[in-house]
């Protein structure tokens, strides 16, 4: 085979009446007046190259070519007439007049265009993912990737993090997803976990003094899978020693002011919005807000003191409040059929209703004869203008709070244009508890290594843990929580407090923390940590609209990967071997 002198992004006009040799993948052919355009194709871009009739065997052999077909072309590069310069290509100004050409492999008509932009389905690029690669809409996205990570490997070196791997044949970590298990043939009935996340190893790096600790961490988690979630997915996960919050803040904000500068030219704020979790809840409804569609949601309980209208004086008598949010733009795109069924989506999380007022000529509202008067003054407290929306509800200030959150984002999704730019925030001092409705038990909103509010710990504690906050932070990009971690307990004392909130008893602790418990005895310098899903960050960098564009072999929703087949049966062999056998019935359930 002839080698490659140039790939086929490279050659420029300068490099006019050199003889060339370019490798690569035959993208398309015309036939222009008798002569043989082959755009050739590679990772680097592409080059025309002509072949032309009067060299009767080369040309012969160029009719046979199809496209991508692997060729291996000699040639002289020539410089365009001006009228055949094609500004949108890197080699627009040149082509190569070919003079040998070998065939290196041949290709059946591929099952999917490789030079049409998303013709297939997702399930035919999923099960050809190597010809989809192809496609240099996916490898920039794969480029990228790798950028970013350079980049992040780039900034954490030089602050001197030392990068560790951890095992991926593990213990079940606390990240709260089902894990999933692999059989031990030697010991036979036990299992390995596939680590949920690196969380206890790098805690006990930190017990072991290595100070700085970070790791491009592939994760592993059963759980439902979603546009942003795979069952395998990659952590930047970091952990520091003898530091507190605004350590880990500067840290990442540097690394990601970094690696998106240099990889998108996007340059962030250096450092990114606070907002706590109270704060959030309260003005968006959602710990992950999306703050470039604006859309905050006011407390507007006062204007109702004195109504009347029993659906809302009674929430209000009983302690709740009333909320509302304004559209701009929107009353006419909510007709009678869409707000029945955004009243009907509002029933399904819990609120008793919607009450929408529509800013027309005149102002409209579900409840404008019970009391007009207030309606009139939320609009302009909203500063609500014609062609305006308002949704509100009544009810608890949280759970109505996180409702019209969830309603918003609705709104988002389905009827409003993509907003442009980034919005970056740290969402901090999240509850260090939550309760779990259907064990009917508190448990650890973060994990339970997760250092709690001190003061509300001493205050809380024996009466209302519910209350108590954490050392926990998010980190949101247009929001996706794109990242998580905390301060950690270094203290027994504090640890086994939690523990037994959460309804954990040393004995349990043991079992399945047992070796962080024990290395918490030897010197545990105070430590704090934070990961962050790569694939989110990629994602939203490449504009993909699922992490399954910025992963080069991903699973389906259902946690299958449709060209290997897995997952897939296994022999009876092999499962006598593990000393497992299939409960029948269950198997063909699914
Ligand atoms: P957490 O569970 O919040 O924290 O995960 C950290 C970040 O990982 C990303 N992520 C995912 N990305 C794709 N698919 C998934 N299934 C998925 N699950 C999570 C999210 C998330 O913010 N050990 C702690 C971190 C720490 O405390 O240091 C942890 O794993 O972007």
């Amino acid at each position: 085979m002839e080698k490659r002198t140039h790939n086929c992004g490279e050659l420029r006009k300068e490099d006019a009446g050199k003889e060339v040799v370019l490798n690569g993948w035959v993208d398309r052919i015309r036939d222009l007046g008798g002569i043989k355009f082959i755009l050739l194709r590679d990772r680097y871009g592409f080059t025309q190259v002509v072949f032309d009739p009067e060299l009767d065997d080369l040309y012969k052999k160029a009719l046979t070519l199809s496209p991508e077909y692997v060729v291996s072309v000699k040639g002289k590069v020539v410089k365009r007439p001006p009228d055949a310069i094609n500004p949108k290509m890197s080699t627009g100004e040149i082509e190569v007049h070919a003079t040998s050409l070998d065939i290196l492999s041949e290709s059946e008509t591929p099952p999917i265009y490789i030079n049409i932009d998303d013709e297939a389905s997702e399930e035919l690029r999923l099960k050809f993912r190597y010809l989809d690669l192809r496609r240099p809409k996916m490898q920039k996205k794969l480029i990228l990737r790798h950028k970013i990570v350079q980049k992040i490997r780039e900034y954490l070196n030089n602050l001197d993090f030392l990068e560790i791997e951890t095992p991926v044949l593990t213990k079940s970590t606390p990240e709260g997803a089902r894990d999933f298990l692999v059989p031990s043939r030697i010991k036979p009935g036990k299992f390995y976990a596939l680590p949920q996340s690196p969380q206890l190893f790098k805690q006990l790096l930190m017990v072991a003094g290595m100070d700085r600790y970070y790791q491009i961490a592939k994760c592993y988690r059963d759980e439902d899978f979603r546009a942003d979630r795979q069952p395998e997915f990659t952590q930047v996960d970091l952990e520091m020693s003898f530091v507190d919050e605004e350590d880990i803040f500067n840290v990442v904000e540097g690394m990601l002011n970094k690696s998106i500068k240099e990889s998108v030219g996007v340059e962030l704020p250096l450092e990114f919005d606070r907002m706590t979790y109270a704060e959030a809840i309260e003005t968006y409804g959602s710990d992950r807000p999306d703050r470039r569609y604006g859309m905050e949601l006011h407390d507007v309980t006062e204007i109702f003191f004195s109504t009347d209208f029993r659906v809302i004086s009674s929430a209000i008598e009983a302690n709740g409040v009333v909320k509302a949010f304004k559209v701009k733009g929107l009353a006419n795109r909510f007709s009678r059929k869409v707000i029945d069924q955004y009243v009907e989506f509002a029933r399904s999380l819990g609120l008793g209703g919607l009450i929408w007022i529509k800013i027309e000529d005149e102002i409209k509202s579900s409840i404008l004869k019970f009391c007009a008067d207030e309606i009139r003054t939320t609009v302009n407290s909203l500063s609500a203008e014609k062609g305006d929306l308002i949704l509100m509800a009544v009810g608890d200030r949280v759970s109505t709070s996180k409702a019209l959150g969830k309603i918003r984002e609705k709104i988002i999704s389905t009827e409003l244009p993509e907003a442009q730019g980034l919005d970056i925030l740290w969402v901090t001092e999240f509850p260090m508890f939550s309760f779990n409705e259907e064990e009917n038990r508190i448990e650890a909103e973060h994990h339970p290594f997760t250092m709690p509010d001190l003061e509300d710990m001493a205050l809380y504690k024996n009466s209302d843990p519910l209350k108590i906050k954490s050392r926990a932070y998010d980190l949101v990009i247009n929001g996706f929580e794109i990242g998580s971690g905390s301060v950690r307990i270094h203290r027994r004392d504090i640890q086994n407090d939690v523990f037994r909130l959460i309804g954990l008893s040393q004995e349990e602790a043991d079992k399945k923390f047992g070796f962080l418990l024990e290395a918490f005895k030897y010197g545990p310098p105070p430590h704090a940590g934070i990961a962050l899903g790569l694939d989110r960050i990629v994602a939203i960098l490449a504009g993909a609209n699922s992490i399954r564009d910025v992963i080069a072999f991903p699973k389906t929703a259902s946690g299958s990967d449709i060209m290997t087949g897995a997952p897939s049966e296994v022999s009876q062999s092999q499962l006598r071997e593990l000393k497992l056998s299939l409960v029948k019935g269950e198997e063909e359930e699914k």
